[in-house]
C-alpha cells in the first residue's frame, strides 16, 4: 500500500514508520510521499535521508484551505497514494482531502481521546494531574481529533514524571502503535460500524 505522511515538526514518528518498513515489521507499505506545511522542519530532512519525495508548501501563499488542498490531492493522486497517516500535522483537515479521501485518513495524538484533544496534549494531560494518560490512532473526520478511535494505549504518569520524560515514553510508545495500526489497516483487517473499530 503507498502512503503518505503528513508532518509539521521532528518528524519521529515518520522516521518509525520507515524504520519498520526498513527492519520489515511492517510490511507491505511505501511511503510514496511525505507532506509538510512547515519549510525548514527536520522531518524534510529525515525524509531526504530515506529518500522519500517531498511536497512542502507555505498555507499562507493560498488563498485558502481549499487552494493548498488541491494542490496537495494532485500531488497524493500522481503518487498513488491510497493512505493517509497524520504524524504530527497540526492542521485541521478540510472539505477537500476529507471527500478525496474519506475513511482512509488516520490520525495520531498523545492522549487518550476524548480527553485533552488538540495542541500540546501532553502538557495539557501533565498539567491536569492524572494518573493514566496515553496514545490514540483514529480516522480522521472533519472535527478536531473526534473520529473513530482505532487503537489505544494507556500509560501510567508517575510521580517523579516532568513533563519531559513521560513525553520521551509516549513518543516511545507511538513509535510501536502507529506502525502496527498501518500494518493492520494495510492488512486490511481494520472494519468500521458507525464509530465502532475492530480489528479482525
Ligand atoms: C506526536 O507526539 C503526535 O502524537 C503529535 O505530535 C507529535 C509529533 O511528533 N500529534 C498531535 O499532537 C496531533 N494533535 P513527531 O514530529 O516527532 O512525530
Amino acid at each position: 500500500m503507498r502512503i503518505a505522511v503528513f508532518a509539521s515538526g521532528s518528524g519521529s514518528n515518520f522516521a518509525a514508520i520507515l524504520q519498520a518498513i526498513r527492519e520489515d515489521w511492517l510490511t507491505d507499505t511505501e511511503v510514496a510521499l511525505l507532506v509538510c506545511d512547515k519549510p525548514g522542519a527536520h522531518v524534510i530532512d529525515r525524509a531526504d535521508a530515506y529518500g522519500v519525495p517531498t511536497f512542502v508548501f507555505q498555507p499562507k501563499q493560498y488563498a485558502d484551505k481549499a487552494e493548498f488542498e488541491k494542490e496537495i490531492l494532485a500531488r497524493l493522486r500522481e503518487a498513488g497514494v491510497e493512505l493517509i497517516v497524520l504524524a504530527g500535522y497540526m492542521r485541521l483537515i478540510g472539505e477537500t482531502l476529507l471527500q478525496a479521501y474519506g475513511g482512509r485518513i488516520i490520525n495520531i495524538h498523545p492522549s487518550l481521546l476524548p480527553s485533552f484533544a488538540g495542541k500540546d496534549a501532553i502538557g495539557q494531560a501533565f498539567r491536569y494531574g492524572v494518573k493514566i494518560t496515553g496514545i490514540t490512532v483514529h480516522f480522521v473526520d472533519e472535527g478536531m481529533d473526534t473520529g473513530p478511535i482505532i487503537a489505544q494505549c494507556a500509560l501510567p504518569i508517575h510521580e517523579d514524571d516532568t513533563e519531559q520524560s513521560l513525553a520521551e515514553r509516549i513518543h516511545e510508545e507511538e513509535h510501536i502503535l502507529l506502525p502496527q495500526v498501518i500494518q493492520a489497516i494495510v492488512n486490511r483487517t481494520v472494519r468500521i460500524e458507525s464509530r465502532k473499530v475492530t480489528i479482525i
